[in-house]
């Protein structure tokens, strides 16, 4: 038996984990075409994804820096996140399928461990990830976004209130923010340096 709340927390946790790991919980269609927007609007090359799962907005991040590379030249790539093993896999298969592979580095294990290196400025970022790993995926790619960067989080208005230490560092941070009126809410954040 679970001796405090601690060991409570830690159990439900595990348990919560065991559940998802292997559903299927990927970012709406409109959102994910909206990224493939800003990422063409901004030119970006270097794009960060904190939650890969079997990669479905992956997709639509790739192929619009194949888009940006086709029509600009130069090249890119798209940072992927994931710690289940059986969803990383199945995601390679899909980037495969799709001839996107060349565009995707995607990083197997703990974001929190897999995204400590980071070379060169980030011109994007998707948060889709379970709540309480925003704000530290965030702490980790803000010193890399280059001025300008947009941040994009899913469901900023159904969770406000379990959002409110990312608002925070937002806040503190230097960015502007706006919650745009997708379902759930889809923040919409930019790098803004003095
Ligand atoms: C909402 S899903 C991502 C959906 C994906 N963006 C899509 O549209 O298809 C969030 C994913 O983040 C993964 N995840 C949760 N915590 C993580 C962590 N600390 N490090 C890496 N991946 C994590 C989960 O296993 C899950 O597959």
């Amino acid at each position: 038996m679970p001796s405090g709340p601690g060991e409570r927390s830690r159990l439900r946790q595990k348990e919560a984990r065991a559940f998802l790991s292997d559903k299927l919980v990927a970012l709406d269609r409109d959102k994910a075409e909206f990224c493939y927007q800003l990422c063409r609007a901004n030119d970006a090359r270097r794009i960060v994804e904190i939650g890969t799962s079997y990669g479905l907005s992956t997709l639509y991040l790739a192929a619009a820096l194949r888009d940006n590379v086709h029509a600009g030249g130069g090249n890119g790539v798209v940072i992927g996140t994931e710690y289940e093993a059986n969803k990383a896999s199945a995601a390679r298969a899909h980037f495969e399928q799709a001839g996107l592979s060349r565009f995707i580095d995607l990083r197997e294990g703990d974001l929190r461990e897999t995204l400590r290196q980071i070379d060169g400025p980030v011109d994007f970022m998707l948060v889709d990830i379970w709540i309480t790993m925003a704000r530290p995926a965030l702490e980790l790619v803000t010193p890399h976004l280059r001025s300008g960067a947009i941040v994009i989080s899913d469901n900023t208005g159904q969770y406000r209130s379990e959002y409110a230490d990312y608002f925070a560092f937002l806040e503190g941070h230097g960015f502007r923010t706006m919650t745009l009126p997708f379902d759930g809410g889809l923040e919409m954040s930019v790098r803004c340096q003095a």
